[in-house]
């Protein structure tokens, strides 16, 4: 099946409930040959809304910390492990992850990138480790699939808590460095 082909059949999706309660299918933004991908839980009303990811609160929070580092929405791929809002933007269900896990899967093949941040611990707990402890170990490095992965807190959360902020304006210094390092051809989007 071609990509667009694909495209639209993940808008028609109705392989979990979610597909009952969405307004839209929200499958991400970004140029599609990005180096850089962003990963975040699910939509939350604003999303639903729009079709776009992060575009709420926790969306321009998230801009404030992609700008401090010279990534933006146009350098940078963004998706979610689930495509539809959770009701009452309650954590998405395993069950619902697994459901939509294939589309993320296929994207993440389709857009090759060399770099993945999962924001927040759902992300990381669906791409990087089941068991994975964002509190102890965000910000360090994996390599799965020759792809170069870490977590950052969610942009909810650092909403939340700002007692959080220091370690993340670190973590995103060195993801900073990791991108110069290995996706140069980001900054010059
Ligand atoms: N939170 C997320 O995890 N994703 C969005 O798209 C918006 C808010």
């Amino acid at each position: 099946m071609q990509w667009k082909e694909y495209k639209q059949s993940c808008y028609e999706c109705r392989c979990c409930p979610l597909c009952e309660t969405r307004r839209n299918v929200v499958f991400g933004v970004g140029p599609e040959d990005a180096d850089v991908m962003f990963i975040g839980e699910g939509p939350g009303e604003q999303e639903d809304k729009t079709g776009e990811p992060f575009v709420g609160a926790a969306g321009q929070l998230l801009d404030r910390m992609l700008s401090i580092i010279g990534l933006s929405r146009k350098n940078c791929y963004i998706a979610n492990i689930v495509k539809c809002r959770p009701p009452q933007n309650r954590d998405p269900l395993l069950t619902e992850q697994d459901a939509c896990y294939p589309w993320l899967e296929a994207q993440i093949e389709y857009v090759a990138p060399k770099i993945i941040i999962c924001l927040g611990r759902i992300a990381a707990m669906k791409l990087i480790r089941e068991d994975y402890r964002i509190t102890k170990e965000h910000g360090t490095w994996t390599e799965r699939n020759g792809i170069q992965m870490t977590a950052i807190y969610h942009p909810s959360a650092l909403l939340r808590d700002v007692s959080k902020r220091p370690e993340t304006f670190s973590d995103l210094l060195n993801i900073r460095e990791k991108v110069r390092e290995i996706a140069p051809k980001t900054f010059e989007y």
